[in-house]
Formats: structure tokens, C-alpha cells, sequence
């Protein structure tokens, strides 16, 4: 059992399927007392049901949808320990995404995680402790071929995990920023669509992304990298941007263009 999780509060959005919903049985199969969410109201409550943790069904992106998550959170739980910031949106493709497709990954991939540390953050500064954890993407330290908004509002998703633990942490606020590439949850499917480069042997369980954030949280460890080569990939990057630019045109010059 995970002594840092066991007995805290959790509240874990967007975990009706997929990583979320491994993050909550990993979470309580630790010890912890887990509320999940969702928008869509019959995964949040089936998920629930099953893994016996409490559901609030909801939008976890809007200023007043976040607000009623974490009220009612607060309510059931009698506090929050832990946020997962998880929901997230691929929408999108190239330059033809629509002005809604971006406001709704802004919304739901970067806003989202704004609005629920305003809430959170003054009482776990009163309290001197708190963690937050948001579920980015290899994408946002990365790039992802084939979608421009799900690229780039994962790097805001990033940058703004970066800010809250070197604001945060010396007042007992951890924060921590999952960063896989893929994973088999309904998500894979919109980003096939998209023309996204995928290869099959990279592919991880949502579990095994739990087990990795689970290993984080007990080694207080800020980058969570489930694909631990993302890491070289990262150091390329930043290395020689322009080479890793050019590798990554002619990665794109072999699969279907964006329109
Ligand atoms: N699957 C991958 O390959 C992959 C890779 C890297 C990062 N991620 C990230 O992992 C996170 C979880 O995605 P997943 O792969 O489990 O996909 P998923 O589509 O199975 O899960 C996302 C969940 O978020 C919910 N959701 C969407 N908007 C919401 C909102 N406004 N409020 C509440 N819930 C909302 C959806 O209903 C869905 O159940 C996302 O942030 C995603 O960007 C996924």
C-alpha cells in the first residue's frame, strides 16, 4: 500500500473510462477516498459502481462546473487532499479546427486545471499541504503530428503545472504533470483519426500509467514519463530544435497531411 495516498482525499476528473478511471482504482486499492467525475453521467456512475468510490457527474472545465465538482466533493469527503486534473479533449485536427474545437481544448485541457486550483489552492495554503496532479501528454513537451489544439494546449497544460510547483511547493503544495504518449483508452481512437503517428509496440494499459503515478507520488517525483524514452526525446528537442523539427517534417511528410 501507497503510505502517502493511504487515507487521503481524491478527487479525480474525467474518470468514467480510460487513465482516469485507473487512476481511481489504483488510488483506492491504496487506501484513499476517491470521488470520481465525469461529463458523461453513465460512465461516471457505472465506474462508481464498480469500483465502489463515489461518482459526481459534470462538466470539470467551466468556471461554475468546477466550482459544483469540488463543492460537492468537499461535501462528501470532508475535504480534498488530491486533485487529479485529468478530463481532457483531443478535438481538432490542423489549421481547418474550427474556433470552437480550440476554445473547448483551451477549456477543457488548460482552463480546466486553472479554475480548479483557484479553488483548491488557498485552503491547502492555509493548511500547509496539497497535491495536484494533471494529466498532460508526451504532447505538451513534445508536439502530437496531425492536431494543433490538442498540441498546444498540452503545453499550456504543462507550463502551467511547471508554475504551480515552483510557486507552490516550499508552501507543502506538490504538483506533478503526467506526460504519456499513447494509451489504450477511447482517446487512441480519435487520434488514429486524425492520422496521428502511432506505433502499436508503444501502446500502454491505462493501469500501468496508474502504477507509474502511484511510483511518482511516492518518489516526489514532478515529471511522470510512463514512456521513460519521452525523456531523450525531450533532451533532443531542446538540444537541437531545428534537427528535431526536421525529423519531425519528414515523420509528418509520411502520413496523411492535416488540411
Ligand atoms: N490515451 C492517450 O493516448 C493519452 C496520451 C496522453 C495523454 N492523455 C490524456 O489523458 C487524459 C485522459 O484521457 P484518456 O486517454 O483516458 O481518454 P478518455 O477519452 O477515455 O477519457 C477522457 C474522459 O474525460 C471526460 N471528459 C471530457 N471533457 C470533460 C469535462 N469537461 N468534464 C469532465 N469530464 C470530461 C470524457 O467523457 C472521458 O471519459 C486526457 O487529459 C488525455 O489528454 C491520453
Amino acid at each position: 500500500m501507497n503510505q502517502s495516498v493511504s487515507g487521503q482525499r481524491v478527487v479525480i476528473t474525467g474518470a468514467g473510462g480510460g487513465i482516469g478511471r485507473a487512476f481511481a482504482q489504483a488510488f483506492a486499492a491504496a487506501g484513499a477516498r476517491v470521488v470520481i467525475n465525469d461529463i458523461d453521467p453513465d460512465t461516471c456512475a457505472a465506474s462508481a459502481t464498480e469500483l465502489g468510490v463515489i461518482g459526481i457527474a459534470g462538466d470539470a472545465a467551466s468556471v461554475d462546473g468546477v466550482a459544483r465538482l469540488i463543492g460537492s466533493a468537499r461535501e462528501e469527503l470532508g475535504g480534498i487532499d488530491i486533485y487529479c486534473a485529468n478530463a481532457g479533449v483531443e478535438g481538432g485536427h490542423g489549421l481547418n479546427s474550427t474556433e470552437s474545437q480550440w476554445a473547448n481544448a483551451f477549456e477543457v485541457n488548460v482552463m480546466a486545471h486553472v479554475r480548479a486550483a483557484q479553488q483548491l489552492v488557498p485552503e491547502w495554503l492555509e493548511r500547509g499541504s496539497g497535491r495536484f496532479i494533471v494529466t498532460a501528454s508526451a504532447a505538451g513537451l513534445l508536439t502530437m503530428i496531425g492536431s494543433a489544439p490538442y498540441a498546444v494546449s498540452k503545453h499550456a497544460a504543462v507550463a502551467f503545472a511547471e508554475w504551480m510547483e515552483l510557486t507552490y511547493r516550499h508552501r507543502g503544495i506538490n504538483t506533478q504533470v503526467v506526460c504519456p504518449q499513447w494509451v489504450e483508452t477511447p482517446m487512441l481512437d480519435g487520434a488514429r483519426s486524425v492520422g496521428a503517428h502511432i506505433d502499436p509496440n508503444i501502446v500502454l494499459t491505462p493501469e500501468f500509467v496508474a502504477e507509474c503515478l502511484m511510483q511518482a507520488i511516492s518518489e516526489e517525483q514532478f515529471l511522470v514519463l510512463p514512456h521513460p524514452e519521452v525523456a531523450d526525446y525531450y533532451r533532443a528537442r531542446a538540444g537541437d530544435t531545428q534537427g528535431w523539427l526536421g525529423q519531425m517534417n519528414l515523420l509528418q511528410q509520411k502520413l496523411t497531411p492535416p488540411k
